[in-house]
């Protein structure tokens, strides 16, 4: 069958908008992405990507040489050569947990100045509810008067470190539609990538992505309660969340239990969703529960370490990982950010490394940490170590290696890397989450 090429344009480069635009391209349609951050966007034009993500910048690249991906700062251009066009920019919680939407109000403006024909305006970043309809005033208002459009709203699944795969190869697709034009054009433009299409209305698909996110984050937090309720009594959370997960309706996914979510989405979208909740006129305790129990699981940790490390001012702490999880540079709400500062306030000298989030990690915090190349460089005489990010890496190092370049053999592990029988074996005073120690 001969597959409908479009001509797309995407605003905004982030995670989301980079992903999402180097994948339409590579399933065949033109694409140009478009960002107002010139260093971004010349970074692009020379073939690397701004972010770290597998498999990433061989496929910018690949798309790029082929004609189908280009970069611009130029988004009226943009917009006048592209059937669809996709606002993929951030969308920030204000202090308040209510979602800045300055961004989104700002590209829809000149998406609409720069309308010549018809076109679809998709918003792909994840909005709260009636955003869609916001965006549509906005384009009905500044557009030219007898252009048409359409609104859609698309939100993406995709996750950092995966985030290709799960572009092309996602669960579902979620398209949110107000009319039967806008629906035929959708499915053509993903009809490339083999998965279920669910149609609904706007507003649904809005709520889809910010449930779904709160489902995961509650599922995470849900496991780390419990894993402090088997701490407690030495039973072991790793045993309780597979057979948990081996029950059909449970599932497996997001029960490991750790040192709580970070990212760029499950804390602001957690915020986000309570607030759309409030204006609502409904008051969503569940989910404020499942930030203050994320929160409180760092202070646990940390509480663990100060109690188990003796006099720790003055102390060697090495740090594996600093990436808010494995397989990305991205430091956006780390727990590694509030366990190493309070490590800092206790007078602890931090020693850290992470295969790729270093130089994020530098802006961070500065010169108030060492920066290590390599695992075993931070470990050497230390009196302490901390394992904050699961890096498929540190499962390799062996264990007599660890002991041998240590001052003190204690590891307080935020991931459960490690099994506590054979770190006992080994001679290690080992902490880990919701398991005997
Ligand atoms: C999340 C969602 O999983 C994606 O579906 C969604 O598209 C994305 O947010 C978004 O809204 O853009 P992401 O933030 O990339 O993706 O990362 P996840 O893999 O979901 O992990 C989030 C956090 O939860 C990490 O800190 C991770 O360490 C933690 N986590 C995850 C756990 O502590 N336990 C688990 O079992 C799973």
């Amino acid at each position: 069958m001969k597959i409908k090429k479009f001509k797309i344009c995407i605003v905004g480069t982030g995670y989301v908008g980079l992903v999402s635009g180097t994948c339409f391209a590579e399933i065949g349609h033109n694409v140009i992405c478009v960002d107002n951050n010139k260093e971004k966007i010349k970074m692009l034009q020379m073939g690397s990507s701004p972010i770290y993500e597998p498999g990433l910048e061989k496929m910018i690249l690949k798309n790029k040489r082929a004609g189908k991906l280009s970069f611009t700062t130029d988004i009226a251009q943009a917009v006048k050569k592209s059937d669809i066009v996709f606002i993929a920019v951030h969308t920030p919680t204000k202090e308040n947990g209510e979602t800045n939407l300055q961004y989104v109000e700002n590209v829809s403006k000149e998406v609409a100045k720069a309308m010549d024909k018809y076109k679809v305006i998709v918003s792909k970043s994840t909005m709260p509810v009636k955003t869609g309809q916001r965006i549509k005033e906005i384009i009905a208002k500044f557009c030219p008067r007898n252009i048409t459009f359409d609104i859609v709203s698309n939100p993406e699944f995709l996750k950092e470190g995966t985030a290709i795969k799960d572009f092309l190869e996602p669960d579902r697709i979620v398209i949110g539609i107000e009319n039967k034009k806008a629906e035929a054009i959708m499915r053509n433009l993903y009809e490339p990538i083999k998965a279920p299409i669910i149609f609904t209305d706007i507003e649904s698909a809005e709520i889809i992505k910010h449930a779904c996110n709160a489902f995961l984050a509650t599922k995470i937090s849900f496991i780390n309660a419990i894993a402090n309720i088997c701490e407690k009594n030495n039973a072991n959370v790793q045993e309780v969340a597979m057979a948990m997960g081996l029950d059909k309706r449970i599932g497996p996914d997001f029960l490991k239990a750790g040192i709580g979510f970070g990212g760029s989405c499950f804390p602001k979208d957690v915020s986000a969703f309570i607030n759309v909740a409030k204006k609502s006129g409904y008051d969503f305790n569940l989910l404020k529960e499942v930030k203050k129990i994320n929160k409180k699981q760092r202070e646990i940790f940390l509480d663990k370490i100060i109690k188990n490390v003796p006099d720790i001012k003055g102390k060697s702490i090495a740090i594996w990982g600093l990436s808010f999880k494995p397989d990305t540079d991205d430091m956006r709400e780390a727990p590694s950010v509030d366990i190493i500062n309070g490590l800092i306030a206790k007078g602890a000298i931090i020693k850290s490394f992470d295969p790729v989030a270093i130089e994020k990690a530098k802006v961070i915090f500065k010169d108030k940490i060492i920066y290590c190349e390599g695992a075993k460089e931070a470990l050497k005489d230390c009196d302490a170590l901390i394992i904050l990010t699961e890096w498929e890496h540190f499962k390799k190092i062996k264990l007599e290696e660890i002991k041998k370049l240590m001052k003190f053999p204690i590891i307080f592990d935020g991931r459960n890397i490690f099994s506590p029988q054979k770190m006992i074996k080994a001679g290690f005073n080992y902490y880990s989450i919701g398991r005997k120690t």
